[in-house]
């Protein structure tokens, strides 16, 4: 079922695939690693053992070793991932044009690395890839905004909905989408044990890998307002399976403001036990 292959020439037994294991399935049968049928239903799936094995002498899933890219080189340095981290800002400018399929490809494919609870890898990325459509659905969901706005008004909690919608009526500022292209929503079935939580992590992995193509994103918390709780037909409208939780909710595309130095912030408060 897991098609756990060892080559035998190449392993050296030195045990770091068991140790690694965290379902703790792997024995070593005379040095040799095995994992016995009754055991398979309980691996993780999580490729530990085929990622650390020295000798490239593991195969799981059907998966082979070669085709893993190699960390000899290490991974990006420090100061890499602090400028990148602290470099990284909330986009609100986008130029027109698209992001190239191939290039929204290669984002959802990164993020997919991302760490999920239990390793359960269940996500769904729902991703409006033209601005063609995007400018379809914003004025979709402008019509009923402005409907709510003349009518009953925006349900207690979301009164700011009304200062938003005056805002796109005077100036045409688009608060939904910040007037990017694309726009993606992460879900994952309700059942599985951390839906919204694996659904976050995987935009802060693909915002983060995002900022190093030059793309901007944008968290976009009030569109995920409006498809979750204020107007749930645009999660039927987007695709987004009814049994689906939303992790949340992102816009990006080509920036059409560029940054020159990062913020500074204060830390946040820390209590150490
Ligand atoms: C959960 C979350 C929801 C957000 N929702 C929105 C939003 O609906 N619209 C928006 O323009 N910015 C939104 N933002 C962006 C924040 O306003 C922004 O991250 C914050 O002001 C800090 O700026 P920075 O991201 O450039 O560092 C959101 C950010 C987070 C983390």
């Amino acid at each position: 079922m897991i098609d756990f292959t060892v080559n035998t020439v190449t392993c050296t037994k030195c045990g770091l695939c068991a140790a690694d294991c965290p379902a703790r399935i792997i024995s070593l049968d005379g040095g040799n690693p095995r994992i016995a049928p009754e055991k398979e239903v309980l691996c993780y799936k999580c490729q530990h053992c085929l990622t650390v094995c020295p000798t490239a002498s593991l195969s799981i899933l059907g998966l082979q070793p070669c085709n893993s890219l190699s960390l000899a080189g290490g991974l990006p340095d420090s100061a890499s991932m602090e400028l990148l981290i602290k470099g990284r800002r909330a986009v609100r400018k986008y130029k027109t044009e698209n992001v190239e399929p191939e290039t929204i490809a290669q984002l959802l494919s990164v993020a997919s690395h991302a760490p999920s609870g239990k390793n359960d890898r269940q996500l769904r990325f729902t991703v409006v890839d033209d601005r063609a459509k995007l400018d379809v659905i914003r004025d979709e969901i402008m019509v009923k905004l402005v409907a709510i706005a003349q009518g009953t008004g925006f349900p207690a909690g979301m009164e700011f909905f009304a200062g938003c919608v005056r805002q796109w009526e005077i100036d045409g500022i688009d608060f939904v989408f910040r007037g990017a292209p694309h726009f993606l929503v992460v879900s994952a079935p309700k059942s599985i044990v951390t839906p919204v939580e694996d659904g976050l992590i995987a935009l802060s992995t693909f915002e983060l890998y995002a900022q190093t193509l030059g793309i901007g994103t944008v968290w976009d918390g009030l569109a995920k307002f409006i498809i979750g709780d204020l107007l749930p037909e645009f999660k039927v409208r987007l695709g987004i399976p009814d049994d689906h939780a939303i992790g949340y909710a992102m816009a990006f595309g080509w920036p059409a403001v560029q940054y020159t130095r990062t913020a500074q912030r204060e830390p946040d408060a820390v209590h150490y036990v």
